[in-house]
């Protein structure tokens, strides 16, 4: 039995998808189970905010995904969960962490960082996946309407990164949860070229047929477009840091952890941007 947590988002959806294909014994979680049954598998209830969830939901699995919500929690949340994962028995735990991720990155990297060290201190078996930035962010956090043009303000200057489709993220999760071969394995996970925002704008603009203008904004002007929108304090500063990591350049390598487990590259900025318009 395998357990995907964070199943109902961006990239557990997509690892639900993924591990169905491969016909294997799967059950997704969520805080809303009715919402995870509709993923077409067996759903059980997960809350962070409720520990007391954590024992049922890993009560029968062998290999778990790990997907957590951004957290400023992140060891403890991590400790709580391998907790339990150990007294069920589970015997590998896949977690899905950040580019970077260790003591010495940036906020969010360092909260990775910490999760990825109560899993490879436990005992258990475990695989890192450390994606880039995703492909997907550009409509999930950005502002990009695929129903109609609109500008799209960023602090990234001409900054480039190779960002990844979330499905390619998942696909490897999928992969790692059913083959051999990836205990104690850390994959970094970039798409196969970098772009800068405005370049990733004109490739969403083409397949959609709209125009997305990029208008690049100072940090306290990002600052204060997130603080009006309810973001908290530490995950302004957090994604603050994260952005001025794209605009100097330091998300734009290419990295061979596609390569390594599934033996292609990462589908390009242009076939993301193609199959939103196709609407897959
Ligand atoms: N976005 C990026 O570019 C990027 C890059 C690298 C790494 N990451 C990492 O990827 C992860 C996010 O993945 P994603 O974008 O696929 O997530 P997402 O689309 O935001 O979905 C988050 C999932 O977490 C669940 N969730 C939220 N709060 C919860 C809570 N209190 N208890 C239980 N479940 C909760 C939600 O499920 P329900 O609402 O159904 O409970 C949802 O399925 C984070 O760890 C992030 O650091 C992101």
């Amino acid at each position: 039995m395998i357990l995907v947590t964070g199943a109902t988002g961006t990239v557990g959806s997509a690892t639900v998808a993924a591990l169905r294909a491969k016909d294997v014994d799967l059950r997704a979680a969520s805080r809303s189970p009715e919402k995870a049954m509709a993923l077409g598998v067996p759903a059980v209830e997960l809350d962070w905010d409720r520990p007391e969830t954590l024992a049922g939901a890993v009560a029968g699995v062998e290999k778990a995904f790990l997907l957590t919500p951004v957290t400023n929690q992140l060891g403890s949340m991590t400790r709580a969960f391998v907790d339990a994962a150990k007294q069920a028995g589970v015997r590998h735990v896949v977690k899905l962490s950040a580019i970077g991720a260790g003591p010495e990155s940036i906020a969010l990297g360092r909260q990775h960082g910490a999760g990825e060290e109560v899993i490879q201190s436990s005992g258990l078996d475990w695989t890192m996946l450390q994606p880039n930035s995703f492909a997907q962010n550009f409509v999930n956090y950005y502002g990009v309407d695929p129903a109609g043009d609109c500008t799209v303000s960023l602090p990234l200057g001409d900054g480039k990164a190779s960002w990844i489709d979330a499905r390619d993220v998942a696909e490897v999760a999928a992969a790692v949860l059913t083959d051999d071969g990836h205990n104690g394995k850390t994959y970094v996970l970039t798409g196969p070229t970098a772009l800068s925002a405005a370049e990733a704008l004109a490739t969403l603009g083409e397949a959609l047929g709209h125009t997305y203008t990029y208008v690049d904004v100072s940090e306290d002007e990002s600052r204060r477009a997130m603080d009006e929108a309810g973001i908290p304090a530490w995950l302004i500063d957090a994604y603050s840091e994260l952005n001025a990591v794209i605009k100097n350049g330091y998300a734009s390598g290419v990295a061979p952890g596609m390569r390594e487990v599934l033996d292609r590259e990462g589908r390009t900025f242009a076939e993301f941007a193609r199959d939103l318009a196709a609407g897959r």
